[in-house]
Parts: structure tokens; sequence; C-alpha cells
């Protein structure tokens, strides 16, 4: 595997994979007759969510929402505004948000209110990386691949201050914030 300055490995591809595939049986299982629309949350999931369609075999759409918080670079603050919202309508539809990481959780909240408003069947979160330590709001992740308690992560479509997104595997940023 290879080695970056700076960071340390956490998750290989095939960890990734693996997480991937569970989840993906998951969805299957609950979702099959459904036809979902998956909602992708940019940037940080592009790579997540592409790996994720293509293990799941039935009947679904695809649509990204993006978000932003007002605090500084790598660093989730409370405010959360939407730069980008769903193309396609969601009245009536069931959908499954598609998240790379949970860290306050501020902006899952915050997307789960702005598609709650617009009418959907039902809400469901699925997050690749639930990270608990600093956790400020309640939100109810539905399907996870990794639990971790804390730190920084880059790699698999995370960025730190847009560097890293590229990388196969999930890296701890070594050097503080
Ligand atoms: P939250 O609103 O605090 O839950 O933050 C969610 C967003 O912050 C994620 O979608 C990421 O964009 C970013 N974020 C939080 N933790 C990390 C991390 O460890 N690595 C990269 N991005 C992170």
């Amino acid at each position: 595997m290879k080695k970056i300055k700076g960071l340390s490995l956490l998750y290989t591809p095939d960890d990734i994979d693996g997480a991937v595939q569970r989840l993906s049986y998951e969805i299957s299982e609950e979702y099959r007759e459904r036809k979902p629309l998956l909602i992708g949350v940019l940037k940080g999931s592009f790579i997540f969510c592409a790996d994720l369609v293509r293990t799941l075999d039935f009947p679904m759409e695809i649509d990204f929402v993006r978000a932003a918080s007002y605090g500084m670079v790598g660093v989730s603050s409370s405010g959360v505004r939407l730069l980008k919202d769903v193309e396609q309508p969601v009245d009536g539809r069931d959908l499954i948000i598609i998240e790379d990481i949970v860290d306050t959780g501020l902006t899952l909240k915050y997307l789960y209110d702005h598609l709650m408003a617009k009418r959907p069947a039902s809400i469901k979160i699925c997050a690749l990386i639930d990270k608990r330590e600093r956790r400020a709001v309640d939100v109810k992740l539905d399907f996870i691949g990794f639990t971790i308690e804390k730190g920084f992560l880059v790699g698999y479509g995370l960025d730190y201050k847009e560097m890293y997104r590229y990388l196969r595997s999930i890296y701890i940023l070594k050097e503080e914030l």
C-alpha cells in the first residue's frame, strides 16, 4: 500500500469494498421493489455513490445536493447552506441520502429537514462513516459503513482543503488542523 507523508492508513480499498457490499445488501433488501431516489451529498460522497450504485441491481434514480457550512474549510460549524438542490421531483418518493461522513450531524439534519419539506414518502440515510465524538444533533443513520470515534479522514472522496479526494484508501490526517 502506498505510503503518503502526513497520512496514516485507516481503510484499504478491500475494507471499503466490503463495507459497500454490505450496505448494498442491506439497501437492496429494503428497496428492491420501491424504485428509490438516491441523493448523494456533494462533493465528498461522489466516489462512494458511484461504487454503491454499481452494486445495486434494481431500478432507482440518482440525484445530488450540495451543502456547505459557514465555518472554516475543514471545520464543521452550526450554519449550513444549500449550494445545489435536487433536480428530480421528490414528492411521494422513497429517498435515500448518501453521505460520506457524519461529524456534528448538522449538515445531514439540515438536508433531512430541507428534503422532508418537499413531502417525500420516506427518507433514510446511508453514511459511509459515522464519526461520533463531535455529534451535536440527533440524526438517525439507517445504513452505516464504518464507525469511528474521532479523527480527520481523507481519501475516497474525502478532502482536506480539496486535497486527497482521489486516493483509493481512507487515511487519518496526522497533522493538526
Ligand atoms: P457535519 O455537518 O459536522 O456532520 O459535517 C459533515 C461534512 O463535514 C461532511 O460531509 C464533510 O464534508 C465534512 N467533514 C466532516 N468530517 C470530515 C473528515 O473527517 N474528513 C473530511 N471531511 C469531513
